[in-house]
């Protein structure tokens, strides 16, 4: 088995997304592991997206991130972390495939309603931010 992180970003969960983000997630054939709406605080999101704290929309995208609740997931499949970039489509919704999340949930390019984890080792460490050992199950 193989897994990988995802958030569903504040402008989804604002929207009144969530719950057919989760059922296309369920459709693709992903096992939910974990799961848990929460907020994140600035210093949190800060270091769940450090990796682009040198960008210039670096502070855009801390304000967004804390603006409202999230939804936070570990998924479970064989190729999660490449079968759910898939799923959710471009990081511009302009770009994304036809069907893919993005496409259908996502306003722009700093609000794209989902987080995907890009390896393998990223979902190891994102789960683990938001999710300790005995609710990985
Ligand atoms: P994540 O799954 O959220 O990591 O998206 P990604 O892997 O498709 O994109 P990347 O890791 O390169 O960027 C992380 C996030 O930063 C994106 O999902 C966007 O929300 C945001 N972002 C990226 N580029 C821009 C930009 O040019 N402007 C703004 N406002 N936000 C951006
Ligand atoms: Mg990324």
């Amino acid at each position: 088995t193989n897994r990988t992180f995802t958030m569903l970003k504040p402008d989804a969960v604002e929207n009144g997304h969530t719950g057919a983000i989760l059922d296309k997630i369920n459709a693709a054939g992903f096992r939910i592991v974990a799961l848990k709406k929460t907020q994140m605080t600035k210093a949190n999101a800060e270091a769940f997206y450090a990796v682009h704290n040198e960008r210039p929309f670096f502070g855009e995208l801390v304000e967004f991130m804390t603006r409202g609740p999230v939804v936070a997931a570990i998924l479970e499949k064989d190729n999660a972390v490449d079968d759910f970039r898939t799923l959710i489509g471009a990081t511009n919704p302009a770009d994304a495939a036809e069907g893919t999340i993005r496409k259908l949930y996502a306003t722009s390019m700093g609000e794209n309603a989902v987080h995907g984890s890009d390896s393998d080792e990223n979902a190891q460490i994102e789960g683990n931010f938001h999710f300790s050992g005995r609710e990985q199950f």
